[in-house]
Parts: C-alpha cells; structure tokens; sequence
C-alpha cells in the first residue's frame, strides 16, 4: 500500500472563461464570436461561476476534498492596457476567502489561456513587450494573493504556443495548416518561458507561494525507426517548458492521454470506439507517464497534478479512469516520485474551448438554469481524499 502525504491535496480544477460567462473583455471572447469552424460554440454565460462561485466551492467541500484550483481573469483585472479594476482584484480575493473559508486550499492560476483583447490585439505574446505587460500585471495580482500558498503563472504554455497558430487561421492571418500538424510556435515559447521566469521572481518577493507552472504533457511514444522524431517532438511540445520549471517550487503535471509519433510527428487519434469525448484515446496511463517525465525533465521539482480526467457522459467511465490513474499515480510516488496533489478536470461540466459536448466535470450542470448536480464520481473522489488514496479499495457511493 502506498503512502501518500499527509498533506496530500486532493482537489478539482476549473478555469475563469470556461466557468464565469460573459468574459467579453478576452481575447477568446472574440475569437469564439467570429463564426468560424475553428470555434464552433460559445462560452457566452458559461456555467455562470463569476456569480455562482460559493455554492461550486461549497460542494466540493461537502464532498470531502481540500482543494480548489481556479484562474484570475486577467481580462477583468485590466480590460484596457495600464487600467486595473480595484473591484475585480476584490472579486478574486473575496474567491481566494470562500475557498479558505470551506476548508479548502486555493490552487490559483494567474493565466489560462486567456489574455485581454487589447494585449492580443497589439501583438500578444509575439508583441516585443509581452513579457513586460505580463509582469506588470503578475505583480498587480499579487497584492491579492495573501495566505494562498500555490500558485500557477501560466496553464500549458505549450498549448498557448499551439493555440496562437490556429488563432492566425481563425482570423486569417494564416493559411497554411500543416494537414492538421501544426506545433507550438517555438519563438513565442521561448517568450512564454521567459515570462514564467519573470513571473517567478516578482511573486517570491511579493509573496510566501509556492510558484509553478503547468504543462500539457502527451505520453508521446515512438514508432520504430522515427526515435529522432519522437526526440524532436518531445523538445518542441513538451521539454523546453520542462526544462523552464528547473528550480521552482512545484511543477503542475497535465495528462490526459497519449499519443504516437510517426515519421511526421504525433499522430491524430485513430478513430476509436473507446475514445473519449474529445476524440482522445482512453489511457489514464498518460498520467504515469507524465509524472515520470516531469520528474525526470525538470530535476525533481516536486510535482502537482493541476489536469486529469475524461471528458466522457458515462460517469462510472470516469471513475473507471480516475481510478486507473491513480493507481499509476500512487505506483510513481511508491518509486520516489515527491507527488503533492492530486486535481481532478474538471469541477463543473463546462466551456471546452469552442465546444460544450466533452463533459469533463465531476459536476453537471443545467445550462439553462445553472442548477449544479453532483456526479457519483465527485463523492467517489471526495471518498478517496478522506481516505488519502486508493486503499483501503473505495466503492461506488450508494
Ligand atoms: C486545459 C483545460 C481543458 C482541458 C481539457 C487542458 O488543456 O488546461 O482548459 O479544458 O485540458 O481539454
């Protein structure tokens, strides 16, 4: 049986413009409203948590977990260059309270994948100032930031670099796709690295976190003959923004699946009928693999899972996940691993970035009238957390 931490965090994670609604001052905002095939849906109200935020704390609570991780909207902090809103900084402080006030351990993200229109729109990352823009609202964020001891700067910077290639064709300032290969742009990585590094170091003056960021990691595995491949992937998805962790305080591991890597990179997800909802294929192995990489890659930076799940409507699937995930969780940590903290994708069923229908949360909700149902699987979780792992086995709740 494996031992787990006492302080073991065992929590659920969300994001601000997959839960909040009407985040009309990001950049997403914008990208979802220009009608192309890149975004079909919008997050319009989302699942309404800028309002609803105390009763989604309060069920996580009830169901026995310590821990939330959610994101600042740094849209709402500062909706135009230099402007900050005193009542915005209040909301999050007043979130950072209630999660306290539950019992429960913020986990805060101060960038997820969203950025305000007026900073994307001159530039973004690619603008020569980036960095610049984003300490300085890093180091306004951190006068809020008391008493919350983790701290995330930026979620998947790999996806942001990603993400900015396919923005260029939404709104086409690109025409090429790759045949659907596009990879992160390495120039804004680099970028993105050195932000996180800046990051850093304003927020351990400024603050007593502990200060990390976190990394969509593939499981990338190699096919015979292409190892040079699957090397180069590695450094260009994943590695360099490991290799950007080196000597923080923790690192936040990601993984939901894993992917092959032919002659031309990472294979797309043979249609499957096990796939999940995002197309994905099923390998809660992902999250071994993850971990041990992470470990590896970064020199030890002790290691927190902000990301893992399913996005799956069958409920007992994602218990039938989360378990196996745990178990090669628990196995790494049983090898040495220094493993803090286990966060289930996703709290809420919620905006999946262009799309409603993959269902990742341990809560569904009613987007209609926002009614919040707990899923079997979050009391599962919450069982698991009072138990502080997998063993003694933990059943289906009645
Ligand atoms: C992101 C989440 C997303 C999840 C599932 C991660 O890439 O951080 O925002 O919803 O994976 O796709």
């Amino acid at each position: 049986m494996t031992t787990l931490r006492d302080d073991f965090l065992w929590g659920a994670s969300s994001s601000a413009h997959q839960t909040e609604g009407n985040n009309t001052d990001a950049d997403w905002w914008e990208y979802e409203n220009l009608s192309t095939p890149f975004f079909p849906e919008r997050s319009g109200d989302a699942v309404d948590s800028y309002h609803r935020y105390p009763e989604d704390i309060a069920l996580l609570a009830e169901a026995g977990l310590n821990a939330y991780r959610f994101s600042i909207e740094w849209s709402r902090i500062e909706p135009e260059d230099g402007q900050f809103s005193r009542a915005q900084l209040d909301h999050y402080r007043r979130m950072i309270e209630t999660t306290r006030e539950h019992g429960l351990e913020p986990v805060v993200t101060l960038h997820h994948f969203t950025s305000p229109r007026w900073f994307t729109r001159a530039g973004g990352w690619r603008d020569p100032v980036a960095v610049e823009r984003f300490s300085r609202y890093v180091d306004r964020v951190s006068q809020i930031l008391n008493g919350v001891n983790w701290v995330c700067t930026i979620n998947e910077p790999n996806m942001v670099a990603l993400g900015i290639r396919y923005f260029d064709l939404a709104i086409g300032a690109a025409d090429d796709n790759a045949n659907g290969r596009l990879e992160p742009d390495c120039e804004v990585g680099d970028v993105l690295v050195r932000a996180h590094r800046e990051a850093v170091e304003i927020l351990r003056t400024a603050t007593t976190a502990r200060i990390g960021w976190t990394v969509a990691q593939q499981a990338f595995e190699g096919t015979s003959g292409n190892e040079d491949v699957l090397a180069r992937t590695n450094h260009t998805w994943e590695d360099r923004y490991l290799e950007g962790a080196r000597g923080d305080d923790f690192f936040g591991v990601q993984a939901y699946t894993s992917q092959r890597v032919g002659p031309d990179g990472p294979i797309p997800h043979a249609a499957d009928p096990g796939n999940t909802l995002t197309g994905w294929a099923y390998r809660p192995d992902a999250l071994g693999a993850g971990l041990r990489r992470a470990w590896d890659i970064t020199e030890q930076v002790p290691l927190l899972v902000t990301e893992n799940g399913i996005a799956t409507s069958d409920d007992s699937r994602r218990i039938a996940y989360t378990t196996e995930a745990l178990t090669h969780l628990e196995a790494a940590v049983a090898d040495g691993i220094d493993v803090r903290g286990y966060l289930h994708w996703s709290a809420l069923d919620n905006f999946e970035w262009g799309r409603w229908a993959p269902t990742f949360g341990l809560i569904g909700v009613n987007r209609e009238t926002f009614a919040r149902t707990p899923k079997p699987s979050l009391a599962w979780l919450g069982r698991v957390a009072r138990n502080n792992g997998l063993e003694p086995p933990v059943g289906l709740p009645r």
